[in-house]
């Protein structure tokens, strides 16, 4: 197969590198419209790709509520001294479809990139058990303020091996998780990250709650990205729209683990919305545009003063067009 690098592919001699990738597609019935659209879409600026994708045509991989589990965290509990938020976690390599007939050798946590997502309150006792059924040594690396011993970079988890991380959930925040083995690049390129949700003391108010953890995949092993995502498969989120709710507000825990690439970003289209960093502190941007460099991390709060399709995308229009793209559909 020829390089598929997204320099050349974004470049005029696109369209003949990428076939080989592009007809291994598997769509089933709608492939060819699909394999035309991200074609038209991602290679061909002349053609009708100008439109934007939306919708069963769009080529993501996938049911409606596949992603469910990593776009909607576990609800958020009560303040409650002495609590125990118990969770496992389990490393194992799989085969994924990130994009229609593409797909990535990864190392996951639970079988998903990104892996669960975690959850507690400020104060609970966070206890993960961790066990490696992976072919390679591995770790839970978290960020926030815990012992050193159990930091996810000393105690290497061999294959076959397990290790519980137990320590206070603080601080209260939004916080990214990932292995620390070496080389650190590839473990987390491969796909071992997710996020961390810890609720403060005093609740936030409530919400329609989601979480978008940002990654790349170089699957062709040259060292930098072929496809972006938010929650794992490229353009999910433009095939099978996000519904909210105009009355409530809506918060995103958005999270950057893109490898290679030194940063990315989160821009919303017609609205604008609150960002605190780190989901810590008394600091809130009022923007439509966030940019996070490797593990950056922070809280949006949107309240819609429309209905309708909301478009968002990385504001790096060439992660837009290789998968980082969806929309909200805003509705009374
Ligand atoms: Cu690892
Ligand atoms: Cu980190």
């Amino acid at each position: 197969m020829p390089k598929f690098t997204r320099r050349r592919l974004l470049a005029g001699a696109a369209p003949l590198v990428a076939a080989p990738v592009l007809g291994k597609m598997t769509l089933g019935s709608d492939a060819g419209a699909a394999n035309r659209t991200l074609q038209g879409h991602v290679h061909d600026h002349r053609s009708a790709g100008h439109a934007a994708m939306i919708g069963q045509n769009v080529p993501a991989v996938g049911g409606p509520r596949d992603l469910d589990a990593l776009l909607y965290p576990p609800p958020p509990l009560p303040y409650e001294p002495g609590r125990i938020r118990e969770y496992e976690v389990r490393a194992r390599d799989r085969e994924i479809e990130v994009a229609p007939g593409v797909f990535f050798p990864a190392w996951t946590y639970n079988g998903t990139v990104p892996g669960p997502v975690l959850r507690a309150t400020e104060g609970d006792i966070l206890r993960v058990n961790f066990t490696n059924a992976g072919s390679h040594p591995h770790t839970i690396h978290f960020h926030g303020i815990h012992p050193t011993n159990k930091d996810g970079v000393f105690e290497i988890v061999n294959s076959g091996e397990e290790f519980t991380y137990e320590f206070e959930a603080r601080p209260a925040g939004f916080h990214p998780y990932h292995c620390h083995s070496t080389p650190l690049k590839k473990h987390i390129h491969k796909g071992l990250y997710g996020a961390l949700i810890i609720d403060p003391k005093e609740p936030r108010p409530p919400a329609q709650e989601l979480v978008m953890v940002m990654n790349g995949y170089d699957t062709d092993g040259d060292g930098a990205n072929n496809f972006y995502t938010v929650n794992g498969r490229s353009f999910y989120y433009a095939r099978y729209p996000i519904t909210v709710r105009r009355s409530e507000l809506v918060r995103v825990y958005v999270a950057n683990l893109t490898e290679f690439d030194l940063i990315n970003s989160f821009h919303l289209h017609a609205d604008f919305f609150h960002y605190q960093p780190n989901g810590t502190g008394d600091y809130r941007e009022y923007t439509d545009s966030v940019m996070q460099c490797q593990g950056q991390r922070g809280v949006i709060e949107i309240e819609f003063a429309n209905t309708g399709l909301f478009m968002f995308h990385a504001h790096q229009s060439e992660f837009t067009e290789l998968g980082w793209m969806g929309f909200f559909n805003v509705v009374d």
